[in-house]
């Protein structure tokens, strides 16, 4: 059964960015967290029709940070070493960042938002402009045959009907393919009390004790397991069919469900008290933004992530004490925030010396990013974050 355990209020599509700081209209769902019982997954309440989220105007690009180009060209390498592919297929390609590393006869690509599929497609890269599901798994093989691996990365976590996604995977990896994908860990999640990878197109946030379980169902099993530290923390997860003896089952998948079970993750009572937590630092975040503002210093937003548009729509941030948001990606720049409608603008004209704090809305590039500003940094500029707790840096 279905447990609700956190309620983040009224949330506007994450992805959807505003020309006008005032729009006629706003999509509004309520995002509810919830723990399944008998499964073990944590999923949204409400779910956004994929649609609405995945569309010919996606504005995220996955090869603006240079810790996510490195981390792609670091995993292609190490599939191609390891696994020897003649044919890799990637599930949501986004920008092309992993499967640049490839030729474009080793790999094809799925990604259903239209205007990025044209980016690879034009890139010389073939992309299916489609969701990722059993028809689209026949086209494939239909056109290419099996293949040896199949890659996603941060996009499993985005579709809803894992059976049906699982069963493509079945049908279009050879006996003896792989499947490795990335996604937050739920794991980190709670250790940070990063209540922020919650959002609409995070319909699960993944437990490995979960994923055991599903896969099993479906003649699957996960024989690796590597955590990873983008994205403020994640799972990449190697699968492969049960009868594939090619593979040894390696003791990290042991060692991250006794990592899980010990930390009560197969209990709702974790996650009420995760609940909790998020509540102190919602409270903690408000304070302290108040309290800067009333020293009448400048707080800005580092990043314009889908990650702080659930923080600041949570909180109620407005630009009230957040004045704006910088973001280094094109199409984000001359909008408005989504639900809090916060202006967002380039760092080149909004990250100078007028700035007093920067709240770091991509807090998961914190690293990158405190390198990058030693400039802010040393002439007194504060970071804040929320990640663990909430507190200046
Ligand atoms: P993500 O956490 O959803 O991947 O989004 C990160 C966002 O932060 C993306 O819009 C790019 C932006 N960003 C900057 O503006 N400056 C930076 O230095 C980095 C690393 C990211």
């Amino acid at each position: 059964m279905k447990k609700k355990f956190l309620d983040l209020g009224t949330q506007p599509i994450t992805n959807a960015y505003l020309t006008k700081e005032s729009p006629d209209k706003e999509y509004l769902y309520n995002l509810s967290i919830a723990f399944d019982e008998e499964t073990k997954l944590v999923s949204l309440v409400d779910m956004v029709k994929p649609e609405m989220m995945f569309n010919d105007s996606y504005a995220h690009r996955a090869s603006m940070s240079k810790t996510m180009l490195a981390s792609f060209k670091k995993i292609a390498e190490s599939l191609k070493a390891r696994f020897n592919p003649k044919l890799t297929l990637e599930i949501g390609s986004n920008d092309g960042v992993f499967i640049r590393n490839f030729n474009v006869d080793e790999v094809i690509a799925v990604e259903p938002c239209g205007n990025l599929a044209e980016l690879t497609n034009k890139m010389g890269y073939k992309t299916y402009t489609d969701f990722w599901d059993q028809k689209t798994a026949e086209q494939i093989v239909n056109s290419y045959g099996k293949v040896d691996v199949v890659f996603s990365a941060n996009t499993i976590c985005h579709i809803e009907d894992l059976n049906e996604l699982i069963n493509a995977i079945d049908l279009v990896l050879d006996d003896k393919g792989v499947f490795v994908f990335e996604d937050p860990s739920l794991y980190s999640v709670l250790q940070n009390t990063s209540y922020d990878q919650f959002y609409d197109e995070h319909v699960y946030v993944l437990s490995v004790i979960a994923l055991q379980n599903i896969f099993k169902k479906h003649g699957l099993e996960i024989f690796h397991v590597e955590s990873l530290l983008t994205h403020g923390g994640s799972n990449r997860i190697y699968v492969k069919k049960i009868y594939n003896k090619s593979q040894s089952v390696l003791s990290s998948v042991d060692e991250n469900i006794k990592k899980e079970l010990s930390f009560g993750m197969d209990s709702i009572f974790t996650y009420e008290q995760f609940a909790d937590r998020v509540i102190k630092s919602k409270n903690d975040l408000i304070d302290l933004l108040i309290k800067i503002k009333n020293e009448n210093k400048k707080i800005i937003s580092y990043g314009a992530t889908y990650k702080s548009t659930t923080i600041f729509n949570y909180c109620k941030i407005g630009k009230d004490l957040i004045e704006y948001i910088v973001d280094t990606t094109p199409n984000k720049q001359g909008k408005f925030s989504p639900g809090m409608h916060i202006p967002i603008i380039s760092p080149e004209e909004g990250f100078n010396n007028s700035v007093d704090y920067a709240f770091l809305g991509a807090w998961n590039f914190g690293k990158e990013i405190i390198n990058k500003e030693h400039d802010y940094i040393n002439r007194g500029g504060k970071f804040i974050t929320h990640v663990p707790h909430v507190r200046v840096l």
